[in-house]
C-alpha cells in the first residue's frame, strides 16, 4: 500500500488551505481559480477532513488520496484539527475556490446549513462522507459512510448470545465518540435498540472519550482509581461496549497498568484496526465490529458520476464485518491500519 508522507497531510499555510495530490500541486485560496497546466481537464475534489485521531482516520484519508490518484482526481485537501470551525472555513474556500465538487467529513451534525446553501448557491456539489448531517437533504448530494446504527447493533447482537445463558445484572459502561456526532449517535442508538429489550442488561454509565486513545485511557484510570478496581458506584462492570478501537486501546492501557485482567470483562470495540485485533486474537477483546475506512475508490465514482451530471445515491453505505473471539483467528488478513 503506497503510504501518503506527512508531508502531504499537514497543512500549508494557515488553515485555509492544503492541496495534496499526489502528484503534489500547490495552489493559493486568495486567488481566483485558474487551472494549472497540470490540473487542466482534470476534475478537483475539495476535501475537508476531521484530522488524525485515529489509525482508522489515517487509513481513510489514505484511501481518499490512493482513489483520487488513480482516477486521475486532484484534491484539494484540509485537514480540520477537529474543528468543525475550520471545516466552515475550507468549504468556503473550496466555494471560492470553485472547484468540481465538494466532499467532507462532518465532525458534528449540526451547523451546516448555511455553508451548504453558499455550495448549492455557487453551482458546487456536496458529498458528505464517514459522519451524517442533520440538515435539509436538498442541500447536500449525497452520503458515503458506514451504517452506526448497524455497527452498534452488531456489537449488541454479539453480547445477547454470549450472555444467553447468564443471570442478571450484567453491568454495563460505554466510552462514547465525540458529542453530537452523527456517528456516536447512531453507534449508541443501534447498541440499545436490543440492550433495552433484557431487563438482564443495565447501562450504568456512559461517557463521551471523542474517539481518543487518551481519553480511553484517562476514563478508565479514573473509574479504577475511584472505585478501587473495576467497579462503578458499588457494581461490578461486567462489560466495557467502546465506540471506537483508538479508546479501546486505551482503556488496554488502563487496565494493564492497574494489574487488572481484560479477559474477566468482555469488551467490545468497533474500527477493527490491526492492534484491536490483535487484542482479539489474544484474547483481550471479545467482540470488533469493522468500521470500513477504505471509501476512496467509491467517493471518487460518486465525484465523477456528479462530474458528469448523474444523480448519485441519496446514502451508499460502505460493507462492515465482524471479529469476534469465536473466529477462525487464521483466515484474518492483515488489516492495513
Ligand atoms: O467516524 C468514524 C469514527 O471516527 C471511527 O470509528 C473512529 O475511529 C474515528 O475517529
Amino acid at each position: 500500500m503506497k503510504k501518503i508522507s506527512k508531508k502531504v497531510l499537514i497543512p500549508v499555510f494557515s488553515g485555509l488551505v492544503v492541496i495534496a495530490a499526489i502528484a503534489i500541486i500547490a495552489f493559493s485560496f486568495t486567488k481566483k481559480p485558474k487551472k494549472t497546466q497540470e490540473s487542466q481537464g482534470k476534475l478537483i475534489l475539495g476535501f475537508s477532513q476531521i484530522g488524525s485521531e485515529s489509525a482508522w482516520r489515517t487509513r481513510n484519508t489514505q484511501s481518499i488520496f490512493e482513489a483520487a490518484e488513480q482516477n486521475d482526481i486532484q484534491i484539494i485537501f484540509d485537514d480540520a484539527q477537529q474543528k468543525q470551525a475550520n471545516q466552515l472555513k475550507a468549504i468556503r474556500s473550496f466555494i471560492v475556490y470553485q472547484v468540481d465538487v465538494i466532499a467532507f467529513v462532518p465532525i458534528v451534525s449540526d451547523g451546516w446549513d448555511n455553508v451548504l446553501q453558499e455550495a448549492k448557491t455557487a453551482g458546487i456539489p456536496v458529498i458528505v462522507v464517514d459522519r451524517q448531517i442533520d440538515c435539509d437533504e436538498s442541500l447536500y448530494a449525497g452520503f458515503l459512510g458506514e451504517d452506526g446504527y448497524e455497527e452498534g447493533f452488531a456489537a449488541a447482537n454479539f453480547l445477547i448470545e454470549k450472555c444467553k445463558n447468564r443471570l442478571g445484572p450484567i453491568n454495563i459502561v460505554e466510552f462514547s465518540g465525540t458529542e453530537n456526532s452523527s456517528i456516536a449517535t447512531l453507534r449508541a442508538q443501534g447498541f440499545r435498540s436490543i440492550i433495552d429489550d433484557y431487563d438482564k442488561f443495565n447501562i450504568i454509565h456512559s461517557e463521551d472519550g471523542d474517539f481518543l486513545r487518551s481519553r480511553g485511557k484517562e476514563m478508565m484510570d479514573r473509574i479504577i482509581k475511584e472505585n478501587g478496581g473495576l467497579r462503578l458506584n458499588g457494581h461490578t462492570i461486567d462489560v466495557i461496549y467502546s465506540h471506537n478501537d483508538s479508546m479501546t486501546l486505551g482503556l488496554l492501557d488502563s487496565l494493564h497498568n492497574n494489574n487488572i485482567n481484560p479477559r474477566n470483562t468482555i469488551i467490545l470495540s468497533i474500527d477493527a484496526e490491526q492492534k484491536s485485533i490483535d487484542a482479539l486474537v489474544n484474547g483481550e477483546l471479545n467482540c470488533v465490529v469493522e468500521c470500513n475506512p477504505n471509501s476512496g475508490p467509491t467517493l471518487m465514482k460518486l465525484v465523477k458520476s456528479i462530474a458528469d451530471g448523474k444523480p448519485i445515491p441519496r446514502v451508499t453505505y460502505m460493507l462492515d464485518k465482524i471479529f469476534t473471539e469465536n473466529d477462525d483467528f487464521s483466515t484474518y488478513e492483515p488489516r492495513g491500519y
